[in-house]
């Protein structure tokens, strides 16, 4: 709305009806990068081919687009462009990998994995062990991290996968890659690591990490939503997957189905921006959640923090404010858009399997909010932020204790 004083012909008050929360949920999404959208948009209208259709300019043009994504997005990761799938995001990358392992058995194995993994892992293997596999989870140390030793000491004569994510989405623990990677390849057993959270932030080196599968996907790096790929190992060794997918025999055999262009192109350009600003990124969001925690801690120091500063994902800060509820905080904070749990699982009520995982009793678990911070953030958005944060809390506090009194009164 806005108010003109019209003998001056000047605008006295601008009200935004619209004003949008503080977007600190950039670990469920990222908003698009601008550069990422400008050169997607050619690929929607006048080069719009079948990168399949390789006979014709249409086709070589879009063709050509997508092995320019496909090279760059291997080379982030020390991989070779055929040993690029393209996918529809990490969820279906993951099903392949997992599934595409399985079904080259006759025979039922055995899995190792990890409990803080992401729900699209987990529920693929409860899927895979509804058909006869043996998985083993292993628990995580108070700070999120997997002990190698441990998965060493889960190994059996039948293992063929240990799968450990790179860095949490819900408390950006990392994990020790290097450390397992070795282990597996020890022991030829395949590695397959989800590294959504982590591809374009993080350095990887499948090769330096014996990684031999992989998954990410675009939306977490400001790309476009409905993109991801998998990686997979095809020299020492040669990873075999089942198709998933039957149909035209795209993507090598692996992933039928015409592939996405202006997503993959989307894809290959968010990349390139991350590699290009991933060190000074780091370094900002580092300081970014400094403050954001700072701000919380100097007025309610009685708060938790879930996951580790030392080992963690600079954007992520994820918090736990006891005898508080996180559902009832994060409504009341209008100004913010946060997250209790991860998104995929926050219309769920249940506290967070990873806050549980730490050891954290339900009560406490219930309380944890997850604040994830972006390229696009600002300090003055942190500080009104935690402006907010601290005012919710403190009047929650107050009404609880006011509830305390009542309740002894009576
Ligand atoms: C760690 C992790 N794995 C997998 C996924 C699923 O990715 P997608 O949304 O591309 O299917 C997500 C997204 O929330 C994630 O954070």
């Amino acid at each position: 709305m806005e108010v003109l004083d019209h003998k001056r012909n000047k605008l006295l008050i601008k009200i935004d009806f619209m004003v949008k929360p503080i977007y600190l949920d950039n670990q469920a999404t990222t908003p698009i990068d601008p550069e990422v959208m400008d050169a997607m948009l050619p690929y929607f209208n006048e080069k719009f081919g079948n990168s399949s259709s390789v006979h014709h300019s249409y086709g070589s043009e879009s063709n050509e687009a997508v092995e320019k994504a496909r090279t760059i997005l291997a080379s982030t990761i020390n991989a070779q462009t055929r040993e690029i799938i393209f996918t529809s995001g990490a969820t279906e990358s993951i099903n392949l990998a997992i599934k595409g392992v399985a079904g080259n058995y006759e025979q039922k194995y055995h899995i190792i994995t990890q409990a803080t993994e992401h729900s699209a892992v987990l529920d693929t293997y409860r899927a895979i062990e509804k058909k006869g596999w043996e998985i083993t989870i292993l628990p995580v140390k108070s700070n999120g991290m997997v002990e190698p030793n441990l998965v060493r000491d889960a190994i059996q004569s039948d293992t063929v996968l240990v799968s450990v994510m790179h860095a949490n989405n819900e408390i950006g623990t990392i994990q020790p890659l290097k450390k397992i990677g070795d282990i597996c390849k020890r022991n030829k057993i395949l590695f397959f690591v989800d590294a959504c959270q982590s591809f374009g932030k993080l350095n990887i080196d499948v090769r330096e990490m014996n990684i031999d599968l992989l998954a990410a996907t675009a939306h977490k790096l400001y790309g476009p939503k409905g993109i991801g790929f998998l990686y997979a190992r095809q020299t020492n060794p040669r990873v075999n997957l089942e198709m998933q997918i039957d149909g035209g025999g795209h993507e090598r055999g692996f992933r039928s189905g015409t592939l996405p262009v202006p997503l993959i192109v989307g894809f290959g350009k968010a990349i390139d921006i991350s590699l290009k600003t991933m060190k000074t990124e780091y370094q900002f969001l580092r300081k970014l959640r400094d403050l954001l925690y700072d701000g919380i801690v100097s007025k309610h120091s009685d708060i938790i923090l879930n996951g580790s500063f030392e080992n963690g994902l600079p954007n992520n800060l994820n918090l736990c404010f006891p005898e508080l509820d996180s559902e009832t905080m994060i409504m009341k904070m209008k100004g913010i858009a946060c997250s209790a749990g991860s998104a995929c699982s926050s219309a769920n009520l249940e506290p967070s399997h990873v806050i549980k995982a730490l050891g954290r009793p339900n009560e406490l678990a219930l309380s944890a909010i997850r604040f994830s911070l972006g390229r696009f953030n600002t300090e003055r958005e942190v500080e009104t932020a935690i402006k907010e944060i601290n005012r919710v809390a403190e009047t929650l506090k107050l009404k609880k204790i006011k509830r305390k009194n009542k309740k002894i009164n009576h």
